[in-house]
């Protein structure tokens, strides 16, 4: 790979000295071929201990390697409501699936919920969802004279133990809530609704699963060669379609159907030292002023919650050493978290010549920027955000060679995917060099994790 590929922008600062040291600041956030094939190695050996029967090669993994109890897809012969809840991104939403000859209508609401709900007791949460599935059921004038079949997209670690109960391991991304852990998120639900009386349309909760499986689920309804369901959100995890015969976890292994549903949660990826090889003091400072510290080493490099952080760092460190903004910065860029995934993906909207939607942000940060400034602003959101999708690309070309068909669809959602105006472009450029005898296509599942949800009931609740 070629070193410091937005070296051209780079190149447009006129000193070779400044050139220089900022080629010392930036060379580490920059992967090798060897770098990206080791992410590969260490992934496929971290899937073997994930994968094993032994218990203490799984304590040595930190994939979880879940099988999702879902082992069906859509028929097309589906009829009727379905309800959809999605939690674990920065909206909760309820979706209404109705299928009619064969097509989903999808309804999508948001709720959102309050900072002070994610840093509470899980109650609060729950009795938020209860009402806003009530809320949704009023707005849409719904009625039924039986229980409407709900999927609930829980989008944390949880261990499954059937296609409707789990057990929560772990809150992540911005949820810091003080109970919840160890407890079965679809009795939490439930319990919510019974709290407040029941709702006046009742629903029968047959289904938790994982934000990808919903991806997944809904990127196989648009296209057919979807076999992988990615999220890269405020988080990311991806789950694939595997053969049941690879699956080797359980003893007896998987004998309802030949392919299943595997959820990696690769989120926590590397939270063992596995990727310390080209972990970068800005991945380690990320971690040290997170939510949750120590955990969650992947989704740090690349997702929404980090993604920003990790840029403001790394433009605090060429400041402090006198290479940008002629080292004075700002208040606010000093601050942690001023700089919102979202304007990363702003600057990377600008195109090679262009410069306003990088100056729109630097001015909201009160910075006062000249040509070099802003070229090297530019540089730096792109090396950071190339970095994050060859990672994810790395981990997504392991999946396909598992799943080693000539053809495969990677279903993704999730915000800085479909915002990010070169996310797709950086993926799409090193997976054509990774798998190069698969015909690899990614799309957009828009809001696919809670529609998902409400397909994964009509699966589930077939008789
Ligand atoms: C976090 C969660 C995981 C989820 C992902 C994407 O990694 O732990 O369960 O699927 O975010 O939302």
């Amino acid at each position: 790979m070629e070193p410091l590929t937005k070296k051209a922008r780079i190149e447009g600062i006129t000193s070779n000295d400044k050139r220089d040291k900022v080629i010392a600041v930036l060379e580490n956030l920059v992967l090798s071929d060897g770098d990206v094939h080791r992410i590969m190695e260490v992934m496929e050996q971290q899937i073997d201990f994930a994968n094993s029967q032994q218990e203490e090669d799984r304590k040595r993994s930190d994939l979880f390697w879940e099988f999702t109890y879902v082992q069906g897809l859509l028929k097309g012969d589906e009829k009727g409501d379905y309800l959809g809840l999605d939690l674990g991104g920065t909206n909760f939403r309820v979706v209404r699936v109705t299928f009619n000859e064969g097509k989903a209508e999808t309804t999508t609401k948001y709720y959102n919920l309050s900072q002070e709900l994610l840093s509470g007791p899980a109650e609060g949460v729950f009795d938020h969802i209860a009402n806003s599935i009530e809320k949704f059921i009023n707005e849409e004038k719904m009625s039924s004279d039986t229980a409407i079949p709900l999927g609930f997209t829980f989008s944390f670690p949880s261990i499954q133990k059937s296609l409707k109960h789990s057990v929560l391991i772990t809150w992540t991304k911005s949820f810091k809530c003080t109970t919840g852990l160890g407890e079965d998120p679809v009795d939490m639900l439930e319990a919510a609704i019974q709290r407040r009386g029941g709702l006046s349309v009742p629903v029968d909760v047959v289904a938790r699963i994982s934000d990808t499986t919903g991806t997944l689920m809904a990127g196989s309804y648009l296209d057919k060669s979807c076999r992988i369901g990615l999220i890269i959100g405020s988080g990311s995890n991806a789950c694939f379609v595997e053969q049941a015969k690879n699956f080797k976890k359980f003893e007896d292994g998987v004998k309802t159907s030949n392919q299943i549903v595997v959820n990696t949660e690769w989120g926590a990826f590397g939270d063992n030292g596995c990727l310390d090889f080209f972990k970068t003091d800005f991945d380690k400072e990320v971690d040290r002023t997170s939510n949750h510290v120590n955990s969650f080493t992947f989704e740090k490099m690349f997702s929404g919650c980090y993604l920003g952080e990790l840029v403001r760092l790394v433009l605090v460190k060429l400041t402090n050493e006198g290479l940008l903004f002629k080292g004075e910065g700002s208040t606010k860029l000093m601050e942690m978290g001023s700089l919102p995934t979202s304007y990363v993906t702003e600057v990377e909207s600008d195109g090679p010549e262009e410069t306003s939607h990088t100056t729109g942000v630097l001015q909201s940060l009160d910075l006062t920027a000249d040509t070099e400034d802003i070229a090297l602003v530019q540089a730096v959101c792109g090396l950071v955000s190339q970095r994050g999708a060859y990672v994810v690309s790395a981990a997504c070309a392991v999946l396909l060679n598992h799943i080693d068909l000539p053809e495969v669809t990677i279903g993704i959602d999730g915000s800085v995917y479909e915002h990010h105006p070169r996310f797709h472009g950086y993926m799409m450029e090193l997976l054509e060099k990774l798998v190069p005898g698969t015909k690899v296509k990614i799309i957009l599942v828009k809001d696919g994790s809670g529609q998902g949800g409400a397909f994964v009931a009509a699966v589930g609740s077939r008789s």
